[in-house]
């Protein structure tokens, strides 16, 4: 079957691969037919590794995808064939401790598509276990079905937070991650998110949504923004979506005493942390690690329309164009959200 495959750092090419289909009682097997392009997979391309993870053989990219059920395995009842589904991409071992006490994200030994050596999912067809493929409701296209994996982060945040019907949250940067915590944010009953970068072109699209304040960095006064909708206190919550080590030290500044932090970016390295400003105001500090639990509120809320993600998907490719899409990616063009490849064109539906 055709794949687009990183053949190493800097090459990426679509080719022919096998692929082991074989269908297990408790899986499905899966027509791709879109798949959003995120910056890990950008970064492998570009640096050929991302901490520990290695490229040191050829990988099939992608992990955010939603496909078509082809066949399904004779234990599995919530799916059936024709039925469209996005697939979560991090598979744990269904009984270790971490997955039976709740949190299977953590997981040591959980599998992630597209970090090496796993393949991903930008290929014609995969076999998933079902229990990781969530029905689509109709009104979801498949794109906004591709969407839910990097929105299930926003999500983890958000439940982390414990937002309070009310609260006034701050996001540090504005890049997918953060504009989806935003979303997520005040889906969750925020009142009003600052939203912080210094790039004006994604304060922009964070600016589009109602109840987002978008706030350059360089320019805007978010201290006074931050006290004149909290009425002198500070925020509730701050998200750090941003990775950036002054965004990382300085946080705890916008947060009311007794709030909460939630980390969401990774810094390429260790990051300070002032320890001394969030005790002083008793700060609840928290961190996530992908998410567990999340695809099936993700989905009802993007149905709903309080998740309202179709405007961040801000340029389609078609599969045989995947390597346009992936260096338009790596190009960092500031207007540019989500990228997604769409596999329709390559007719695969049995
Ligand atoms: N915890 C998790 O499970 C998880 C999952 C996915 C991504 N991440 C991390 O989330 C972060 C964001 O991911 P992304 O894809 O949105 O990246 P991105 O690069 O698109 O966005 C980061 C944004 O932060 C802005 N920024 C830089 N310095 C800033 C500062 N001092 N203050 C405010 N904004 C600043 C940048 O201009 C950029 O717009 C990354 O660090 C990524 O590794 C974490
Ligand atoms: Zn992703």
């Amino acid at each position: 079957m055709k794949a687009v495959v990183l053949e190493k750092k800097g090459l990426i090419q679509i080719r022919d691969v096998q692929k082991d289909l074989t269908l297990g009682a408790d899986d499905v097997e899966v027509a791709i037919k879109a798949c959003g392009i995120c910056g890990s997979d950008v970064h492998y391309y570009t640096h050929g590794k991302i901490g520990p993870y290695v490229v040191e053989q050829p990988m099939i990219l992608g992990h955010e995808a939603s496909g078509l059920v082809t066949a399904v395995g004779s234990n599995v009842k919530h799916l059936k064939v024709g039925d469209r589904v996005c697939l979560e991409p991090g598979i744990p071992r269904f009984n270790s401790a971490e997955t039976l006490a709740g949190y299977y994200n953590l997981d040591p030994e959980l599998t992630f598509f597209a970090t090496p050596p796993i393949d991903g999912c930008l290929c014609e067809k995969i076999v998933h276990p079902a229990a990781f493929a969530f029905k689509l409701p109709d009104e979801l296209s498949y794109y906004e079905g591709a969407m839910v994996e990097p929105v299930a982060i926003g999500m983890q945040a958000a439940t982390k937070a414990e937002i309070k019907p009310g609260d006034v949250a701050i996001v540090f940067g504005a890049g997918t991650i953060g504009i989806v915590t935003a979303l997520c944010a005040l889906a969750g009953g925020c009142s009003d998110v600052i939203v912080v970068d210094m790039i004006d072109e994604k304060l922009k699209i964070a600016a589009s949504y109602n109840n987002i304040h978008a706030l350059n960095l360089k320019t805007d006064d978010i201290k006074a923004k931050v006290m004149d909708l909290t009425a002198g206190r500070g925020c509730d919550i701050a998200f750090e979506c941003s990775g950036a080590k002054p965004a990382i030290l300085n946080i705890h500044e916008q947060v009311r005493p007794a709030g909460t932090v939630v980390l969401v970016g990774m810094p390429v390295d260790p990051a300070p942390f002032d320890i001394v400003s969030a005790q002083s105001k008793e700060l609840t500090v928290k961190t996530i690690f992908r998410y567990a639990n999340m695809y099936p509120r993700t989905i009802r809320l993007i149905r709903s329309g309080a998740l309202d993600i179709k405007r961040l998907i801000s340029k389609v490719y078609d599969f045989n164009q995947a390597v346009e899409g992936f260096d338009r990616a790596a190009g960092g063009s500031l207007t540019d959200v989500k990228i997604m490849l769409d596999l329709e064109s390559l007719g695969i539906n049995a």
